[in-house]
């Protein structure tokens, strides 16, 4: 049985989410996936600190008292953080990390990311920022050191697309894609078309946990732009950043707006896409458009998130799924360590019994 130790870094829901896989489901992992996760460090720069070279007790740290430094009252706890000091020295194999980022700079995801492949930890992450932003320097660092760098959550939370346009699809000559990205959009686009005004559905998303911390990045498009730059730089090898995709948001859509696409036919969505023109360059854009019924994205409902990749051998592949929630996005780290452990990455850390 393989057991990868992992440093969970940042331990907010989607880390968390992780801990309480972790502590519900190893014995169903240890049988149908062949390895076993061994927390030995977590970070948070609320909680502090905590680190075991033998091991967390998964299920004693998701019932641990969460309050400002509560990381210090566990055995091997400091209750000041110090993310880089336990990516550089955690026994880990893997890091994990899941803070909260600025998802202009992509900080302080970006150095965790570094930190981590410089001193020889695989990466998985589910944080946008340092993907769209430095993915190229990132990778480039974990062949650098015989690693790998994952981010299949940074897209569609565990909805598989990043994985299975590259490798199921592999060959099927993808041309562009168009997809709705953003679930606080779509969900605030519905409760428009029910008759709620855009203020109270933005409140509702919030109220669900849809929502960025700032619903400005869901409802102008500026979250959806960095997906589109992610996917058109994975899938279509572009080399766009943010700036280079055209931006416009949800916010100037009006009820008659909503009202008026109802009785033609139609609905108003979000769509986030990017083509492959004839000279090989590569256009992105987000923008909301009036799609008939009959279109693959039209009937995407709520939070549900969904990307139509055009195919030249295959024609419109639509997948759909959640874009977000604590175990969704969970269940994408997961996929990055099963991903690393089918590559047949080395054990760093851990000892292979
Ligand atoms: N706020 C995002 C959404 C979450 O509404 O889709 C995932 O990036």
């Amino acid at each position: 049985m393989t057991v990868y130790n992992i440093a969970l870094i940042g331990f907010g829901g989607v880390n968390r989410a992780l801990a309480e896989l972790i502590a519900a489901k190893s014995q169903l992992w240890e049988r149908e996936l062949g390895f076993r996760l061994n927390i030995v460090a977590v970070s948070d720069l609320y909680l502090g600190s905590v680190v075991s070279p033998n091991g967390l007790d998964a299920k004693t740290l998701i019932e641990a008292k969460f309050e400002k430094g509560g990381f210090g009252q566990l055995s091997g706890g400091n209750a000041e953080a110090d993310n880089e000091t336990i990516i550089k020295m955690a026994p880990a194999d893997i890091i994990v990390e899941a803070t909260f980022t600025n998802p202009t700079d992509g900080e302080p995801a970006v150095s965790h990311c570094r930190w981590a492949l410089e001193t020889g930890k695989h990466v998985v992450t589910t944080n946008k920022g340092p993907v769209a932003i430095a993915a190229q320097a990132l990778k480039a660092l974990a062949t650098a050191n015989g690693v790998r760098f994952e981010y299949e959550g940074a897209v569609m939370s565990g909805t598989p697309v990043i994985r299975m346009a590259q490798k199921t699809l592999a060959g099927a000559e993808l041309k562009g894609f168009e997809g709705i990205l953003n679930g606080t959009s779509n969900f605030v686009l519905g409760r428009m078309e029910s008759g709620l005004d855009f203020a109270s559905a933005v409140k509702e998303a919030q109220e669900l946990g849809y929502a960025e911390a700032d619903p400005t990045a869901d409802v102008e498009g500026f979250d959806v732009r960095l997906k589109v730059v992610i996917l058109a730089n994975e899938l279509l090898g572009a080399k766009l950043k943010p700036e280079d995709v055209t931006c416009k948001g949800i916010s100037g859509l009006s009820l008659s707006d909503i009202e008026q696409a109802a009785k033609a036919g139609s609905r108003w969505k979000l769509v986030g896409s990017a083509v492959r023109n004839d000279d090989g360059s590569v256009t992105g854009s987000v923008a909301p458009r009036r799609l008939g019924l009959d279109h693959p994205l039209a009937g995407v409902n709520g939070a549900t998130n969904a990307v139509s990749l055009d195919t030249e051998l295959l024609g419109a592949v639509t997948i759909t799924g959640p874009g977000a929630g604590r175990i969704e996005t969970a269940y994408a780290l997961l996929s990055d360590i099963v991903a690393i452990h089918s590559a047949g990455a080395p054990v760093i850390a851990a000892e292979a019994a």
